[in-house]
């Protein structure tokens, strides 16, 4: 048996700690490096993903690989696949403003767990949402997290921080400040005032949503909630930056 770390390629210190963890769980760690065509709205997005493949068999080794997999559209595709539905969960929040996005993501994980059999795989917190979809496919394959890796700054570890300036990257450690502080709010209701204050400093960060959640299904927290999160997504510089952090409970 093995472990599997789906991923799109573009590998940094926050993949690395998906496999390094892997690599406690098992001897073989299967790395996946595939830029899903199912999971993005339009080809120029596809074309825009960064690729760096030879650096990336680097940083995948370095950190405990055992085979780095690049699979083609054929491989994981044959004539007549069937692309799966997300559920109700694949439509709110990063499914709202991306349709079919999350239909692409649960497709291709079935796929990439068809084809490499692994026992458990290795997903980031970073797309909470993302992780809580993959969760309820209900696979046989054991779906472990790994919190989320930040740059010194706060930023959260992302393949598409490359694309922005230096000024796009300034504005963007708005998510960090405005979750952080956002966190420590004693009611669900000062979350979001805090949340949306925070925002509302930084003219470079356009908000898609920022709110707190119920983890365990994504409806708006009340303050009775066990376990709540703070979800922030939206744009600098057109780069689609999403981050969260767990509310500190009270
Ligand atoms: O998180 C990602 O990089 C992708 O959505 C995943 C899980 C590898 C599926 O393409």
């Amino acid at each position: 048996m093995s472990v599997l770390v789906p991923t799109m390629g573009a590998l940094h210190k926050g993949h690395q700690a998906l496999i390094k963890r892997a690599r406690t769980i098992d001897d073989e760690v299967i790395v996946s490096i595939f830029v899903n065509p199912l999971q993005f709205e339009n080809k120029e997005e596809i074309e825009k993903y960064p690729r760096s493949p030879e650096r990336d068999i680097e940083i995948a080794t370095i950190a405990g690989a055992t085979q780095v997999w690049f699979p083609e559209y054929e491989d994981l595709y044959p004539q007549g696949f069937r692309t799966l539905n997300s559920g109700p969960l694949g439509t709110i929040f990063e499914g709202s403003s991306r349709p079919g996005h999350f239909d692409g993501v649960v497709t291709v994980v079935d796929r990439l767990f068809a084809i490499t059999k692994p026992s458990k795989a290795v997903f980031g917190e970073k797309d909470f949402q993302q992780l809580s979809i993959i969760r309820a496919m209900k696979s046989k394959v054991e779906i472990i997290s790994v919190p989320t890796i930040r740059e010194f700054d706060g930023l959260a570890m992302s393949s598409r921080n490359v694309r922005l300036s230096a000024q796009g990257r300034n504005s963007a450690l708005v998510v960090n400040r405005a979750l952080s502080a956002a966190r420590l709010a004693p009611t669900v209701e000062i979350a979001i005032e805090i949340l949306n204050s925070t925002i509302s400093t930084e003219p470079g960060f356009k908000k898609d949503y920022a709110t707190v959640i119920d983890e365990d299904n994504f409806s708006l927290a009340t303050d009775a909630t066990k376990s709540k999160r703070v979800i922030i997504a939206g744009w600098v510089e057109g780069v689609r930056l999403i981050d969260n952090m767990p509310m500190v409970g009270r």
